[in-house]
C-alpha cells in the first residue's frame, strides 16, 4: 500500500517520491529487543536497496509496561495499531509476571481483536543446519496453517470452589463452521498453489464434538478442491510422522492447540525454535497483519547476546511479502540461507555466532545478491 510519499534521492541519485511502509514494532521482552534489533537493520537494508522506506512506530508494550501501569498495552492499543500497516513483535513473557497475563494482555489480545484467523508457520531445513532428525533439506519443507482466533483458546469457562479439595476447573473449546472452514479454505488454496499434499490435522475419535465439525467441515470444502490432495490424519500420529517421514507433509492445517505444539516440534526439525517464523494474517479484512517469531522470551539466554535473530529476520520477510514488497523479501530469504549455509549460527544451532554476529552475516548477504541482482 502506498501511504504518504516523501520526496527523496535513490541510491541512483534522482529525486523520486519513495514508497513508505508504516509499521509498528513491539520488541517486547527478554530476547525480543535483541532479535528485533537485527531484524530491523535487515529490513531497514532491503528497503533501501528496493527503493522504499520503512517508518517504524516502536511500541513499549510489555512487562516493563506491566510494571509500570498494571496492563501490557495502553487502553487505546488497537486504535494505535491500526494507523499501521502491519505488527513486527519480538516476544513477551517474564518470570515475575503470569504468563496468562503477558500472553492474553498482548499477542493473543492483538490476534483475536484483529480477527488474524491464519497463522502461517514454514518449517523449513536450511541446506548447512544440523537437524536432529534423519533427513535432508528437500525432505523439510512444509507450511502450518493453524487455526488462529478460536479452538482450545478460547477463553472459555471457569474455576469453582477455588482452594477447596473438590475445586474444579472448566476449559471449553469453541469451533465453529465458519471459523474452521475458513482456516479449511485457506489451507486448500495454499496446498494448490504449492502443488502439496494437504494434512488436516485431527482428533475426532477422541473429541467427539469440536473436531467432529472439524472433520465435517474439512471434508465439505474438500469438494470444492478436486485437484488438491488430501488426507485427515489424528494429531498424536501426525506428531510421529513428521519426525519419521517428514518428507511426506506440504501444507497442514490444525487447531489453536494442536498447530501451537506441532509447530514447535516442526522448529525442532527445523534445527532449532530459534529459526521459525511466522505471520498472523487475515487475508480478507484491512486489519494489519502481526509479523514474529514463533519463539518466546527465552529468560534462560536473555541478555547475553546469544539469542538466533533469524526467526524474526524470517517472520520479517514474511512481512514483506504481505506488503508486497516480493522482490524484497525473496532477496532477505536467500540472504538467511546464504549466511546460515556459510556456518552463521548461534550456539542453539551448536555455533559461536552472536545475535549480532548472525544479523551482519545476513547483512552482507543481502548487500551482495541485491546489488548483483540489479
Ligand atoms: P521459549 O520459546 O522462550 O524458549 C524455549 C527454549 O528455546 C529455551 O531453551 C530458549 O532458550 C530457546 N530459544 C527460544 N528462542 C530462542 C532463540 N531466538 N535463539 C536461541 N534459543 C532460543 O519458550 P518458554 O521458555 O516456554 O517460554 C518463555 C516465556 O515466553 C514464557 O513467559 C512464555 O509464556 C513466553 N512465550 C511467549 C510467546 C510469544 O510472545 N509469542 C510464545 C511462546 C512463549
Ligand atoms: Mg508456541
Amino acid at each position: 500500500m502506498l501511504l504518504t510519499p516523501a520526496p527523496a534521492t535513490t541510491k541512483r541519485g534522482y529525486s523520486l517520491p519513495l514508497k513508505q511502509h508504516k509499521i509498528a514494532v513491539i520488541p517486547g521482552d527478554g530476547v525480543g529487543p535483541e532479535v528485533i534489533a537485527e531484524g530491523r537493520r535487515v529490513l531497514n537494508r532491503a528497503a533501501s536497496l528496493c527503493d522504499f522506506e520503512i517508518a517504524w512506530s516502536e511500541l513499549p508494550w510489555g512487562s516493563d509496561y506491566y510494571r509500570r501501569h498494571g496492563t501490557m498495552m495502553p487502553a487505546d492499543a488497537f486504535d494505535v495499531v491500526r494507523e499501521h500497516e502491519a505488527v513486527y513483535f519480538g516476544a513477551v513473557g517474564s518470570p515475575d509476571v503470569p504468563d496468562d497475563v503477558t500472553v492474553w494482555g498482548l499477542v493473543l489480545a492483538l490476534r483475536k481483536e484483529l480477527d488474524l484467523y491464519v497463522n502461517l508457520r514454514p518449517v523449513k531445513l536450511f541446506p548447512g543446519v544440523p537437524t536432529p532428525v534423519k533427513a535432508t533439506p528437500e525432505q523439510i519443507d512444509f507450511v502450518f496453517v493453524r487455526e488462529n482466533t478460536e479452538g482450545e483458546y478460547s477463553r472459555l469457562g471457569g474455576r469453582f470452589r477455588p482452594g477447596m479439595p473438590e475445586e474444579t476447573a472448566v476449559e471449553n473449546s469453541l469451533f465453529t463452521r465458519r471459523g474452521i472452514e475458513r482456516i479449511a479454505r485457506y489451507a486448500f488454496e495454499l496446498a494448490r498453489t504449492r502443488n502439496a499434499l494437504m494434512t488436516s490435522v485431527t482428533k475426532s475419535n477422541a473429541l467427539t464434538h469440536g473436531m467432529v465439525l472439524w472433520d465435517e467441515v474439512v471434508a465439505r470444502v474438500a469438494r470444492d478442491y478436486p485437484d488438491v490432495r488430501w488426507e485427515r490424519m489424528l494429531v498424536d500420529a501426525c506428531a510421529y510422522r513428521m519426525v519419521r517421514e517428514p518428507g511426506r507433509f506440504g501444507v497442514l492445517v490444525g487447531s489453536n492447540l494442536f498447530g501451537d505444539i506441532l509447530t514447535d516440534l516442526g522448529a525442532a526439525l527445523q534445527g532449532s525454535l530459534g529459526l521459525a517464523a511466522s505471520a498472523n494474517i487475515n487475508p480478507e479484512a484491512n486489519e494489519p497483519g502481526l509479523f514474529e517469531p514463533v519463539h518466546g522470551s527465552a529468560p534462560d539466554i536473555a541478555g547475553k547476546g546469544i539469542a538466533n535473530p533469524i526467526g524474526a529476520i524470517w517472520s520479517g520477510a514474511l512481512m514483506l511479502r504481505h506488503l508486497g514488497e516480493q522482490k524484497a523479501a525473496d532477496a532477505v530469504d536467500a540472504a538467511v540461507a546464504s549466511a546460515l549455509a556459510a556456518g552463521a549460527h548461534t550456539p542453539d544451532l551448536g555455533g559461536t555466532a552472536t545475535t549480532k554476529d548472525v544479523g551482519a552475516a545476513v547483512l552482507s548477504y543481502l548487500s551482495q545478491n541485491l546489488v548483483k541482482g540489479t
